[in-house]
C-alpha cells in the first residue's frame, strides 16, 4: 500500500511511536481505553491507531477495525495485537484529515490521544461527520486545555517546547469546543476509578477528558 503524508522526521517516525507505548501503557490507560473502547460495536475508525493497544478493550461485537495512522514504526509494533483480535484489522491512511472512505460507512470513530496531534483537526472532525453513519458517535479521550486559568497561562507557555519535543502535539486544545464547532453535541464520559475529568479545581498540567460526540445530537436506539 503507497500513502503519503506531510514530510515526517525520524524523531516523529521511528522515537516517538516507542515513547508513546510507554507514556500510554495500560497502567495510565486502562480505565479510559475501558470507558470508550467498551461500550462500541459494528465497523470501528480510529484514528491514530498508533500500537493498537485499544484493540483488548474491543467487545466481541466489534466487527472489523479501520485504522488511520501515519507512523509505520506503530503500525509494525501493532502486528502481534491484530493478530490476537482475530477479526480484521485495516490501516486506510495516514492521516484523519482525509479519509479515503465513503459517506455514512463507519458504526464509531474512536480516537484516543490523537485529536490533539492532527494538525489539520479542523477537517478531521470534519471527516468524522461525515464518515459515521446515521445514529453513530465519536468516542475519544484525549487531553485538553486545563479549565485553571493559571495552568493554561502555563500550558500555553509550554506549547512551542512541546510542539517540537511531542510530534506536533498541542497541549491546550479545546477538544469538545471544537467537536461542538463542527455540529456534534458532546456528552461527557467518566472513566471507573480514581480519576476524574479536568474541573478548575485541579492543577494538572495535562488533564485527560472523554466525551461521546453525536452528530446533531441523536443517538441511534
Ligand atoms: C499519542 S499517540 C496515541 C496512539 C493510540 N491512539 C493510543 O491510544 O495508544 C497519537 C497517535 O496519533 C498519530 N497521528 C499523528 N498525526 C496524525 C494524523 N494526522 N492523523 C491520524 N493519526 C495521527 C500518531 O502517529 C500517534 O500514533
Amino acid at each position: 500500500m503507497r500513502m503519503t503524508y506531510a514530510a515526517r522526521t525520524w524523531w516523529e517516525d521511528r522515537a516517538l511511536p516507542r515513547l508513546v507505548d510507554v507514556a500510554l501503557s495500560d497502567v495510565t490507560s486502562r480505565p479510559w481505553r475501558e470507558a470508550v473502547c467498551g461500550p462500541v460495536s459494528g465497523r470501528v475508525l480510529e484514528i491514530g491507531f498508533g500500537s493498537g493497544r485499544n484493540l483488548e478493550y474491543y467487545p466481541e461485537t466489534v466487527t472489523e477495525v479501520i485504522a488511520v495512522e501515519p507512523a509505520d514504526l506503530a503500525w509494525e509494533r501493532a502486528a502481534d495485537r491484530v493478530a490476537t483480535f482475530g477479526r480484521p484489522v485495516r490501516r486506510i491512511g495516514l492521516d484523519g484529515a482525509s479519509l479515503a472512505l465513503p459517506d455514512a460507512s463507519v458504526d464509531v470513530v474512536v480516537s484516543t490521544w490523537t485529536m490533539c496531534t492532527i494538525p489539520d483537526l479542523d477537517s478531521a472532525v470534519r471527516e468524522m461527520h461525515r464518515t459515521l453513519r446515521p445514529g453513530g458517535s465519536v468516542r475519544y479521550v484525549e487531553h485538553v486545555r486545563s479549565h485553571h486559568p493559571r495552568v493554561r497561562r502555563v500550558q500555553e507557555r509550554l506549547q512551542p517546547f512541546w510542539r517540537s519535543v511531542a510530534g506536533g502535539c498541542h497541549l491546550a486544545r479545546d477538544i469538545a469546543g471544537m467537536l461542538e464547532t463542527a455540529g456534534f453535541v458532546v456528552t461527557p464520559l467518566y472513566p471507573e476509578g480514581p480519576r476524574r475529568p479536568s474541573s478548575p479545581a485541579r492543577l494538572e498540567l495535562v488533564p485527560f477528558e472523554a466525551g461521546v460526540a453525536v452528530p446533531g445530537g441523536h443517538l441511534a436506539e
